[in-house]
This record gives C-alpha cells, structure tokens and sequence, in this order.
C-alpha cells in the first residue's frame, strides 16, 4: 500500500491520494461582507460523487444538531462554488455575527458516504473606526484608523456625514469635523461604526446686531454680540469709547451676549466694541 501511493505521487505528481478525507483553510470575514471558505476534498478514485452537502451545528430543542444549509447551491446567502470531484468551496455573503460556527462538508459516492472529521470555523469578526483623540483642537494632530481582527488586505474607504472623503489625517481643520465610518473598497456593506470627530477654536467672525440705528432718549436698546467658535463663547465684555480732548479709551461696560440699554439718552452716544 505504501509503495503504491509512494507511486502515485511520484509519477503522478497532482494525482489526489484516493482516500477520503476533506481539507479547510481558516477563514477571517467582516460583518456585512461575503467570504469563500476553500475546501477539498477526496475519496477513492474509483467513485463518482453523487451528492454533496454543508451543513452547521445548531442548538435547538436542548442539543447540538447539524443542520444542512438551506438551498445549497443556489444564492444568495450560501453559493457551492465547489463540483462533484474534489472541489467543495463555499462562498458565504452577507456574513452576520450568527454565521460565525463551524462547518463540516459531507458527500455521497457510489459506494458510501462521509462526512468531515474536521470542521470549518468561520470567524466574524467587526471593521473598527478609531479616532484619537475625538476633540481636537485647530490645527492639532488627530488620527483615524480602521481596525478589525481579520488581516485586512484589502482597500479601505472613508466616508464623512455619509459622503466619500479621501483618507483624512494629520492637521485637523475645522471644516473636518464630523461622523465617519470606514468601509471596504468594493465591498461598501462592510462598515465600520461611526466616529464623531469635534474640532475646537477659539472665537472669530465676531459682529454687533442692534435692534436700530437710531434712537429716541428713553427707549431701550439692545445690542447683541455673536461669533463663531467651539465652544459656543460663554461670555462677552462691551467697551465704549470715551473721547475726550486729550486721549481716548475704552472703558468696560457691560458683560454678556447682549448689552441692554434700558433708557437711552445723550450721554450714551458713542462707539461700541
Ligand atoms: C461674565 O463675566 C463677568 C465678569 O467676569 C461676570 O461677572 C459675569 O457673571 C459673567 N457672566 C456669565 C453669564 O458668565
């Protein structure tokens, strides 16, 4: 027996050794996206395989019962990509946490049946966006990055408010914050969770608002100060300028958004700041 198979895979390099058996590879996959779980698999050269079949262990009714996969070989969720010689590839799509289980191969021959000793295990695992740090401030470093425990060669994809942005990086502005997820280039149902990225600055595009320009003694009168920044500013000085012949300054008024004037009357007149 052994010089014959010693034979077979001198001279007939490629040949499958004529015993039954069934060979996995180990499979990484991400949630949302489709994974092909390489199989193979033998049996005596003689046969002609007349039925193949995958099939999971489910818990149901108290124990641990292998379950054929529905509709094999037809879509969408389980596709044979395998044939009846020593191919049993099976591609997977949509992959949820739930597939993640062991698989096992069985086949039919004219002479008998089998099924795997060994198992498939697939491994879902999840895309990860991390962003370091979340609240940056104008100008500062940040970092986005797009994790996951499965190798990942494949191309990854940012998207920003639910827009493709190129990989963003390095020196934030502010037109950069916002919520961004990470997603496989061609495969865009593999994504990650959303990450919110806060950019702060100080105050700028500061302007006064007044309710009129021109007031009569006793009326009220309201000017309201507003600028751009985040945080929102939480508190405002008034200056008024006071001339006098010799040197001019400004004087404080008043502190808060808005500078109430109950009861307007010539001494107020002046330049506010
Ligand atoms: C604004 O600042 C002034 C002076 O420090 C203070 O008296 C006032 O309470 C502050 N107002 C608010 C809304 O914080």
């Amino acid at each position: 027996m052994e010089s014959w198979m010693l034979m077979i895979l001198v001279f007939m390099p490629g040949v499958w050794s004529g015993d039954w058996g069934v060979t996995f590879g180990y499979q990484c996959a991400l949630r949302g996206g489709s994974v092909v779980m390489q199989c193979s698999y033998d049996y005596p050269w003689r046969d002609t395989v007349t039925q193949v079949g995958w099939s999971r262990p489910l818990f149901t009714s108290g124990t641990w019962r292998l379950h054929p996969l529905p509709s094999l070989p037809s879509p969408p969720d389980f596709e044979y990509l395998g044939n009846l010689h020593h191919n049993c590839s099976l591609k997977i799509n949509n992959i949820q946490p739930t597939d993640e289980r062991k698989y096992y191969f069985s086949f039919v021959t004219t002479s008998d049946r089998s099924t795997s000793k060994t198992y498939a295990y697939l491994s879902v695992n999840e895309l990860i966006a991390v962003l370091k740090p979340s609240t940056v401030k104008e100008g500062d470093d940040f970092s986005l990055t797009c994790v996951s425990d499965c190798p990942t060669p494949t191309t990854i994809v940012w998207f920003k408010d639910g827009q493709k942005v190129p990989t963003p990086g390095f020196l934030v502005r502010r037109e950069d914050a916002g919520s961004y997820f990470c997603a496989v280039l061609g495969q865009e149902t593999v994504r990650s969770n959303s990450v919110t990225l806060n950019v702060q600055y100080g105050p700028g595009n500061m302007a006064i608002s007044v309710d009129d320009q021109q007031f009569t003694e006793g009326s009220s009168v309201k000017l309201t100060c507003s600028s751009v920044a985040n945080p929102a500013a939480d508190n405002y000085t008034w200056y008024k300028r006071t001339d006098s012949p010799s040197s001019s300054s400004w004087l404080q008024v008043g502190w808060g958004q808005v500078l109430s004037l109950p009861s307007v009357e010539a001494s107020h007149t002046g330049l506010y700041l």
